[in-house]
C-alpha cells in the first residue's frame, strides 16, 4: 500500500529564482525503509520537508505536482494530524529541542501532554522509550547540557514517543560516534519491524547497506535512482551521480574489473565473506 505518492514534484522557495525540487516521482510503500542519499545540496531536507508537509503550510514558495499522504493531498491536511501521522527529527538535533521542558523526561513527554494524554498513560511511554533508546540515566538532565550525541537520541525518542505511522529521519547520526550510530540504526529497525513506514537521510553507506531496502538517489534536486538496495549500491553507475558506495560493494566491482568475478557484488561484509569463500571454492583455492 502506497503511504506517500509523490507525482512530478517540482518545487522553488520564495525569493529564490529556479527550483530546488525537479519533476520528483515516487511511492512511498507501507513499512518499508528508504534511505535517501546524494551530495550536500541535493535537495534531501528540501525533500523531507515536502513529505512531512512544512512545505507548502510553512515555507510558501512555490509547489507544484501531487503529494498524496494516505491519498489525501497534503495541501487538504490539517498541520496537527499530519505531525501525529509522520515524526520528524531534524538534521540539526539544536532545533528538537523545545526550550520549555526542564529535564528530558518532560522533554520527551511533551508531545504527549499536548495531545492531552493522562499522566499515567504519558509515565508508561516515556519511561518505555527512555527504555529502548537507552538513555534512561538521562531523565533528569536538563536537555540543552547535553551533548550533541545525547540530543540526537533525545530527539529521536520525543518522537519515536508519538508513534507516528511514518518517520522521516534526517541525518539523525552525524553527532553519533560508530556504536551509536549502529544502535540508533538499530532503533530505526525496531520502528520497521513495528511496521513503520521509515525515510532516513544518510551517507553512511555500510550502515544503509545493511539495514535500507530501498535507496532514493538524489542529485540537483532530481531523483536520479530509485529501487532496492541492493540494485543501487551495487551498481558502479551510482557513483557518478555524487553518491559513495559501500567499501565491500568497490571491492566486489574492484575484483571484477581485475578479471576476478566473485558471482556477486558483495554490500556487506558478511556478504562479502560468503562470496570470497565461495569463489575461493570455485578457484580450487580453498
Ligand atoms: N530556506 C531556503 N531558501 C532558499 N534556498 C534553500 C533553503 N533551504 C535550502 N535551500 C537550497 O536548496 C538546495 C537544497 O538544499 P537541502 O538542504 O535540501 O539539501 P540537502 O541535500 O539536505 O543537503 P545536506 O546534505 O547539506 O543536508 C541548496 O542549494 C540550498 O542552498
Ligand atoms: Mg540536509
Amino acid at each position: 500500500m502506497s503511504m506517500i505518492t509523490i507525482k512530478n514534484l517540482s518545487y522553488q522557495y520564495p525569493i529564490v529564482e529556479t527550483d530546488v525540487l525537479h519533476d520528483i516521482n515516487i511511492s512511498i510503500e507501507k513499512g518499508e525503509f528508504y534511505a535517501v542519499i546524494g551530495s550536500n545540496g541535493a535537495g534531501k531536507t528540501t525533500f523531507c520537508n515536502v513529505i512531512r508537509g512544512f512545505i507548502p503550510h510553512f515555507y510558501k514558495g512555490d509547489l507544484r505536482g501531487e503529494i498524496l499522504i494516505e491519498g489525501k493531498d497534503i495541501r487538504d491536511w490539517e498541520l496537527g494530524d499530519l505531525s501525529q501521522k509522520i515524526g520528524y527529527v531534524f538534521q540539526n538535533p539544536f532545533t528538537q529541542i523545545s526550550g520549555v521542558k526542564e529535564t528530558v523526561f518532560e522533554e520527551i513527554a511533551f508531545g504527549l501532554e499536548n495531545l492531552g494524554l493522562e499522566v499515567e498513560i504519558i509515565k508508561e511511554k516515556v519511561e518505555n522509550v527512555l527504555k529502548m533508546l537507552e538513555i534512561e540515566y538521562l531523565q533528569e538532565k536538563n536537555p540543552f547540557e547535553l551533548s550533541g550525541g545525547q540530543k540526537q537520541r533525545v530527539a529521536l525518542a520525543s518522537i519515536i514517543v508519538m508513534e507516528p505511522d511514518i518517520l522521516v529521519i534526517d541525518e539523525p547520526t552525524s553527532q553519533l560516534d560508530p556504536q551509536g550510530t549502529e544502535e540508533v540504526f538499530k532503533i530505526i529497525e525496531l520502528m520497521k519491524n513495528k511496521g513503520k513506514t521509515i525515510i532516513l537521510v544518510e551517507h553512511k553507506m555500510e550502515l544503509i547497506a545493511e539495514y535500507a531496502d530501498r535507496i532514493i538517489l538524489m542529485q540537483d534536486g532530481k531523483v536520479v535512482k530509485q529501487g532496492l538496495t541492493k540494485d543501487i549500491l551495487s551498481d558502479e553507475d551510482t557513483l557518478q551521480y555524487g553518491s559513495a558506495l559501500p567499501q565491500y560493494a568497490l571491492f566486489g566491482i574492484e575484483m571484477r574489473n581485475q578479471n576476478m568475478d566473485l558471482g556477486s557484488i558483495p554490500l556487506t561484509e558478511k556478504q562479502s565473506i560468503s562470496v570470497v569463500q565461495q569463489w575461493m571454492k570455485k578457484e580450487g583455492l580453498a
